[in-house]
């Protein structure tokens, strides 16, 4: 542990019956918890001024440098309660390592992992009350991220960076049982190209990912669906999720990294597929397998996954000229992978992974 962060409480706290009320159903992204931490860096300083304050606005000049061109990275984790009152983070040594990859693709510079544990941690103990407890997979969303902070219009990385950790109470994703997903299939839009930063956590791709998100709502879909920006073939990754490709014989197929978002709940599952004895392959998966493996049978499931929604059966995927469905309710596999992983995260089998982090 090497920040030394100093905390000045919030002089006006929520009080507990305003919090229970939140908590009773947090939604997302909308209710923030009574503190953030901030950390500062520059060149000849590092990493100084690590504190916990009461949440509130920033003050930013106009020039800062991250409004104009997007130099920012940021990481999307929760902490769970478990019966007995502790809160765990999951895997966060991983989230630290990917910021660490994002900031390098952003020239923005590294938070050691280890003090990128420390403070999520501090700032979940201080505002431990805004963790709800575990039932319907309630949890507190964190929000680590890092951005140019320094005052300045010329185009080169920051001489000012700024770390927040903020937190956010989330409801249930799927509130009324796990349902599955409808795909679009942009056909216009790629999110990504070879040397680009698909595989960073920043802003930008998210922002890019806006339009054909759009798109997809207007279709009557939930979520879009990227290909290969070179091709136009090969399935990529959906908006905010990994995708999985479950095949009659037990085999199991994922996009492989390089352009897409690795994700934390992406790897985590290849290691409990594994661990039941499917044989998963990374490796690049055409749209036409996938229309033609529902189409045929040979793929008997189609998931997504991330932090948010854990695991996601996919129902249907529809694009410009046609669709293909798969079930109307999750396969068998989709749903004993996402139980096998709420279980560990909230504590309910034994993490045989060491992927729980205790904090309280
Ligand atoms: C583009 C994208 N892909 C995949 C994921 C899943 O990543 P994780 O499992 O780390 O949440 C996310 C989640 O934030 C994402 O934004």
């Amino acid at each position: 542990m090497t920040l030394e962060i100093t905390t000045t409480p919030s002089e006006s706290p929520r009080s507990d019956s305003e919090v229970a009320q939140i908590l009773a159903d947090p939604g997302f992204g909308t209710h923030f918890t009574d503190h953030m931490l901030t950390v500062e860096w520059t060149p000849d300083a590092g990493w100084h001024d690590a504190r916990i304050t009461a949440y509130g606005p920033l003050s930013l000049d106009p020039a800062t440098a991250v409004l104009h061109y997007a130099q920012e990275t940021f990481e999307g984790m929760k902490a769970y309660r478990h019966d007995d009152g502790s809160v765990w983070t999951f895997r966060p040594g991983e989230n630290a390592q990917r910021m660490v990859r994002s900031s390098h693709r952003l020239a923005l510079p590294v938070l050691e992992p280890e003090d990128f544990v420390q403070a999520v941690d501090a700032l979940v103990e201080v505002d431990q009350r805004w963790v709800p407890d575990g039932a319907g997979e309630k949890s507190l969303y964190l929000r680590p991220f890092m951005f140019a902070s320094e005052a300045f219009l010329g185009v080169r990385p920051a001489q000012h960076v700024t770390f927040m950790v903020i937190a956010s109470p989330a409801g249930a994703y799927f509130k009324g049982g796990v349902t599955p997903l409808t795909l679009w299939l942009t056909e216009e839009y790629t999110r990504a190209g070879r040397g680009g930063m698909g595989a960073a956590k920043t802003g930008g791709n998210y922002a890019s990912s806006l339009v054909a998100q759009r798109e997809a709502i207007g279709h009557g879909c939930d979520q879009v669906v990227f290909l290969d920006a070179a091709e136009g073939t090969y399935v990529e990754e959906l908006g905010g999720m990994n995708l999985y490709f479950v095949h009659a014989d037990g085999h199991v197929v994922t996009p492989e990294t390089g352009t897409i978002l690795e994700g934390i709940t992406r790897s985590a599952i290849i290691d409990l597929l594994a661990k039941k004895g499917h044989k998963v392959e990374e490796r690049r998966f055409s749209i036409d397998e996938w229309r033609d493996g529902v189409g045929s049978g040979e793929i008997t499931e189609v998931f997504a996954c991330g932090t948010a929604a854990v695991v996601t059966p996919v129902g249907t995927l529809k694009w410009d000229s046609g669709e293909v469905s798969g079930g109307a309710e999750g396969g068998p596999l989709t749903l004993e992978i996402r139980q096998d992983l709420v279980d560990i995260q909230y504590g309910r089998t034994e993490d045989g992974f060491g992927w729980m982090h205790r904090v309280v």
